[in-house]
């Protein structure tokens, strides 16, 4: 079935602490009816934002294992993330790719585990600054797109194109950056029988997101630091107040 709401997603990455879980509860008045909102926290706070966060935001995780289970000492496995009602994982990040090794392979496995298990994946993808600069960033992605989804069709999961040379940097990239990749990533998903969002993040904040907003293939956006706090809400609120 496709899924025709709009997707933003918040990333605390290691960022946040139980003062950031505890703000969420006062997240309640968003309205959520045409969106579906995730924030991807940290392992270690997944009980108490399952228990503090509000119907309308849903739990997510950074990552978790390519394994069901097993002697993978310091991992977490799609069913204990089950356990605490996780509706979304990113998977994929590039902060995991550079820092943690992680191989499109792996990718594959973690997409495949996460929706046996009925969490909704969320791929990232997204070139470095070399590799735009070189030229060959469309086969780049396509070759991350193609190695993480391999031997998967007829599902439906979520990409989001996060180029690494925006995120954190304070500068989105451009909306026509923007709408070749997100056009081209669809027109792969379609190619492969894969349904799903297309969405954006790197630098999106409360201060672009009207500008941004205005990129009409995009599904939505992934958000890192302008998610820790109540900036989150006003993104989420600008986003959905209609142009007049
Ligand atoms: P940023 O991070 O919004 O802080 O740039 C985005 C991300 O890494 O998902």
């Amino acid at each position: 079935m496709k899924i025709t709401k709009k997707l933003i997603g918040g990333n605390w990455k290691m960022n946040a602490d139980l003062n950031n879980v505890n703000e969420v509860a006062k997240y309640k008045e968003v309205i959520t009816e045409q969106i579906d909102i995730f924030i991807a926290v940290p392992y270690v706070y997944l009980r108490d934002c399952s228990k503090v966060f509000p119907e309308n935001i849903n739990l997510a995780a950074q990552d978790l294992s390519c394994h069901e289970k097993g002697p993978f000492t310091g991992e977490i496995s799609a069913r204990n993330l089950k356990d605490f009602e996780v509706k979304y994982v990113l998977v994929g990040h590039s902060e995991r790719r550079a820092n943690h090794r992680e191989s499109n392979s792996a990718i594959n496995e973690k997409i495949k585990i996460s929706i046996k298990n009925e969490i909704r994946p969320v791929l990232c993808i997204g070139e470095s600054e070399e590799v735009r600069r070189e030229g060959n960033y469309l086969d780049f992605l396509y070759l991350q797109f193609k190695e993480s989804s391999k031997d998967l069709k007829n599902v439906s999961f979520d990409i989001a194109y996060e180029p690494i040379w925006a995120i954190g940097s304070g500068k989105a990239a451009t909306a026509s950056q923007i709408t070749e990749i997100i056009i081209k990533i669809k027109q792969w998903m379609k190619e492969s029988f894969i349904e799903g969002r297309c969405i954006y993040g790197g630098s999106v904040s409360n201060k672009n997101i009207e500008k941004l907003k205005q990129i009409d293939c995009l599904d939505g956006f992934l958000i890192g630091d302008s998610s820790l706090d109540s900036r989150f809400i006003e993104i989420i609120e600008k986003y959905m107040l209609k142009d007049l």
